[in-house]
């Protein structure tokens, strides 16, 4: 079992003053900071490009866990990783060739995770698992902060966490979308260890407690 790690989703910080924020929720404890990029196509939203993960880059030595939801992966894994992300995850779904996507992260020496939206079976993931640092499985449909968790999202965590176990692999199972302290039990008792949070950190003024009650 990897250490539990907290990753606040900054696309619920306050944009006008990010570097702020990503240092608050960094001396609250937070262990990463989750990037979430959205390129209006993938997802009907789109949020931010390479030039902020540079200046993130620059104001802090923290893991930035970048979400790619967007329809390039491979381009975009590539350029996030030069812009310094530290890791790229990218949804299996995206990917004509998610083999070349993994490769070129290699490549780009960074860290790499797959993700799978709700309506993916979570045993779509396990042809990749021994390729993969990380895998995410969305409590939510990608595409918006503070939506609802999905009830169903327990039980796809524990398929992927058996797998897991039974091969005896490091992969991180990371978990995204409505984590607030009852849910984050709920997938942790599945077998998460990396979880995602943006309204249940970044909506809360006192960033430590929340933080706090999301690992209690
Ligand atoms: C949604 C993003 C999530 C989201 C989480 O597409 O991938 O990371 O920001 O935000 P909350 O915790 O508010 O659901
Ligand atoms: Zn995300």
């Amino acid at each position: 079992m990897n250490p539990l790690v907290i990753a606040p989703s900054i696309l619920s910080a306050d944009f006008s003053k990010l570097g702020m924020e990503v240092a608050s929720v960094l001396h609250a404890g937070a262990d990463w900071i989750h990037v979430d990029v959205m390129d209006g196509h993938f997802v009907p939203n789109i949020t931010l490009g390479p030039p902020v993960v540079e200046s993130l880059r620059r104001s802090t030595d923290a893991f930035l866990d970048c979400h790619l939801m967007v329809t390039d992966p491979l381009e975009y894994g590539r350029r996030f990783a030069r812009a310094g992300a530290s890791g790229v995850s990218f949804h299996l779904e995206a990917a004509m060739d998610p083999g070349a996507v993994i490769a070129a992260l290699r490549e780009e020496k960074v860290r790499v995770g797959m993700v799978i939206n709700p309506g993916h079976a979570p045993e779509e993931l396990f042809p990749w698992l021994d390729r993969l640092d990380l895998v995410l499985v969305m409590s939510v449909w990608a595409g918006f902060g503070g939506q609802s968790f999905r009830e169903d999202a327990p039980k796809r965590v524990e398929i992927l966490a058996n797998e897991i176990a039974r091969r005896r692999l490091p992969t991180r199972l990371e978990v995204d979308g409505g984590i607030d302290p009852r849910t984050s039990r709920l997938v942790r008792d599945a077998g998460a260890d990396t979880l995602v949070s943006g309204t249940a950190v970044f909506g809360r003024p006192d960033h430590a407690a929340a933080i706090a009650a999301l690992r209690s």
